[in-house]
């Protein structure tokens, strides 16, 4: 690798994609060794020898980092990139972080969402759910931004109906709600800067390969 070689930088989710995004890049020769100490405040992280720069985000920030070019590379759920629509390629699925994008509510619920009457849905992803209301429902309807527990909106009588995230189905039995539409699967994707995938193609495209090679090989162990 060459002196003058520049960062190519990452932005994780913080949590759990994050750890699973540093055990995949493990398997390809990427460590980070600084980052596995979970003590540690420190926000940003560097491979010397790699030349690689890690930072943790919050979700929603993921995308804004990787569309201005403050990271090269972005790893966060389709949910996020749905809902912030911004500007970078999207190259790889990662296959982990699977859930799903769901209509949610009272088994009732589902005879007003059959009619196309104007109903209330709270949700943390008002443009999910716009364009699944408006565009694929054409139905009008009530958006209600929350910004976490959406599940209550029916049952405290804010809203009929509600849009999440659902990946065990447990928060919504525990609260008497079911599935009433499946909106979307969804899982960790990665991206990157529109820029940087021309500037840096070669670095970046052979990450994408070692990175498409080993959840091949994991996917296979998983089978057996
Ligand atoms: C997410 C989502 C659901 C829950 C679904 O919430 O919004 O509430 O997980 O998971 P389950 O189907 O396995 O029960 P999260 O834990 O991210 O917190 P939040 O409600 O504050 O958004």
């Amino acid at each position: 690798m060459s002196k003058d070689e520049k960062y190519l930088t990452f932005a994780l989710t913080k949590g759990r994609l994050a750890d699973k995004t540093l055990a995949l890049m493990d398997k390809i020769g990427i460590t980070c060794t600084e980052m596995q100490n979970k003590d540690s405040r420190k926000l940003i992280f560097v491979n010397e020898e790699l030349k690689l720069k890690f930072f943790l985000a919050k979700g929603p920030d993921v995308p804004t980092y990787v569309e201005y070019g403050a990271a090269d590379i972005g790893v966060v759920g389709k949910d996020t990139l749905l809902e912030e629509g911004r500007r970078a390629y999207e190259v790889l699925d990662l296959g982990f972080g699977k859930c799903r994008m769901c209509v949610c509510g009272p088994r009732e619920a589902s005879e007003l969402l059959k009619h196309r009457e104007m109903i209330r849905v709270a949700t943390k992803y008002p443009v999910i759910a716009k364009d699944y209301f408006y565009n694929r429902k054409h139905q009008t309807v009530d958006i209600i931004k929350l910004n976490g527990s959406v599940e209550l909106g029916p049952i405290v009588g804010l809203s009929d109906v509600i849009v999440d995230i659902v990946e065990t189905g447990s928060t919504l039995r525990e609260n008497g709600l079911t599935v009433l539409e499946e909106i979307c699967p969804l899982s960790a994707r990665m991206i990157v800067n529109q820029v940087s995938m021309q500037m840096e193609s070669k670095r970046i495209n052979d990450i994408i390969s070692k990175l498409k090679e080993a959840l091949k090989t994991s996917e296979k162990q998983e089978v057996k």
